[in-house]
């Protein structure tokens, strides 16, 4: 579903007119669309429904409380990296025994949080980590319910920085280690091995390698089951793509999610998902203003307000975000890199756009909910943006913009 619409000149979020939001809120600012989020979130639940499943959403992607919050509420699971991250998903009101723990170096205080939170899964990389687990889970009185990430040695097929399931990658457990590990982690009297998991990837656009994936975790599994280690469920991880741009073709969630749940449950497991772009990365833009029209004889500039210190996707991936005008007007159309004020030319947001544009105008950079915000920093001390939340005809502000002062306000001088 898309909530993204234009009317006549002006692009609305749900029933929200963006140019209102950047008026009301200022630029640069994020702005959510609440159903677009659920709707997200509700095909991945319904293309698994008949399987005992769970959608735990990857809270990496955009960790904002109102966007946990909504998926709270729709019953969703999460895939959480850090303590900081679990101490936002109870705060938003997520239930801990729908918590998934991933990550290659989870440190001793944040297991024992997770551990006393009563989450449903440890996803443990290592055997190193298995044993610290054991051993935090014994001094608490507890036991950890651990699956163990493989890496199945698949090439997604995806940017490098962003695909995690090659051997050689410091992701999971190799594939020909994993029996062994297995039986490390049965051995250990305060875990309960339950299952199996895999993460291979992010921004995936074509499906032959999730299937790969899945059919080589698939086979891990039985292997494990016929040692005597009886597992629950499997764990296929996130990865699936979005369209960036007009014309990309992202696997169909619903059918990705009818063949692996038909192939999991067929197993005899239950299955765990752990989505992060799919719910939210076409749900949200970055509205930013144009300040600067700079145009020489070699390229043409259009300097705007947002930065890589507020989206940081295309100067880390070369990653494309279309982008296009809040209010379209008459005007000459030229092709414009349009760049930001941070102090590093990879500070380009965008090159070679087709636009409209004078200063004053506002553009909004699209497909920017996943990893806009979660990845933005303080560079060049710039406040980082407000976020807004649009639910039909209101847009509330949940998180707002910061300011110069509280940038600085922890620290100190020396005398
Ligand atoms: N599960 C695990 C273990 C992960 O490492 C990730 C993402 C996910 C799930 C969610 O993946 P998704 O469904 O969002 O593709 N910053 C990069 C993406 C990094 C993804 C890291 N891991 C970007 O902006 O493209």
């Amino acid at each position: 579903m898309s909530t993204l619409q234009r009317r006549d000149a002006d692009l609305f979020l749900e029933s929200v007119r963006l140019a209102d939001v950047a008026e009301r809120f200022g630029t640069p600012s994020y702005v959510y669309s609440r159903a677009a989020i659920e709707s997200s979130w509700r095909a991945f639940d319904e293309g698994l429904a008949g399987t005992p499943h769970l959608v735990c959403y990857a809270v990496k992607a955009n960790a904002n409380l109102a966007v946990l919050g909504v998926l709270a509420r729709l019953g969703s699971g999460f895939d959480i990296v850090s303590g900081g991250e679990l101490a936002r998903v109870l705060a938003a009101g997520g239930r801990p025994e729908k918590v998934i723990f991933s990550g290659v170096g989870k440190g001793a205080g944040e297991i024992r949080a997770a551990l006393e939170a009563g989450i449903r899964c440890f996803n443990v990389e290592s055997e190193p980590e298995l044993v610290r687990l054991d051993a935090i889970a014994s001094s608490l009185g507890r036991r950890a319910p651990v699956s163990l990430r493989v890496n199945p040695d698949v090439d997604a097929g995806t940017h490098p920085y962003i695909s995690t399931g090659l051997r050689g990658n410091k992701f999971g457990i190799p594939h020909e280690r994993a029996l062994a590990a297995y039986e490390v982690a049965a051995r250990l009297p305060n875990l309960d091995v339950i299952g199996i998991d895999c993460h291979i990837g992010s921004q995936i656009l074509d499906p032959a390698p999730l299937l790969e994936a899945l059919d080589r975790v698939l086979g891990l599994a039985a292997q494990v089951r016929a040692r005597g280690i009886p597992l629950e469920h499997v764990d296929i991880g996130g990865g699936l793509g979005i369209a960036y741009r007009m014309g990309e073709q992202p696997p169909d969630v619903a059918a990705w999610c009818r063949t692996a749940a038909a192939q999991v449950s067929s197993a005899g497991y239950g299955i765990v998902m752990e989505p992060g772009r799919a719910i939210v990365g076409n749900a949200g833009v970055l509205l930013t203003t144009v300040e600067y029209l700079k145009e020489d004889k070699e390229r043409r500039f259009c300097v705007v307000d947002a930065s890589m210190s507020e989206l940081l996707r295309p100067a880390l991936y070369e990653a494309w975000h279309d982008i296009v005008p809040v209010a379209v007007r008459p005007g000459e159309e030229k092709a414009w890199d349009v760049v930001g004020p941070v102090c590093e030319s990879a500070d380009v947001l965008g090159s070679d756009r087709v636009l409209a544009v004078s200063p004053g105008d506002r553009l909004a950079i699209l497909s920017a909910g996943a990893y806009g915000m979660a990845m933005s920093s303080n560079y060049n001390s710039r406040p980082r943006p407000c976020e807004v939340m649009v639910d039909g005809s209101r847009a509330v502000e949940v998180r707002p913009r910061e300011s110069v002062a509280s940038l600085f306000a922890p620290e100190r001088l020396i005398d």
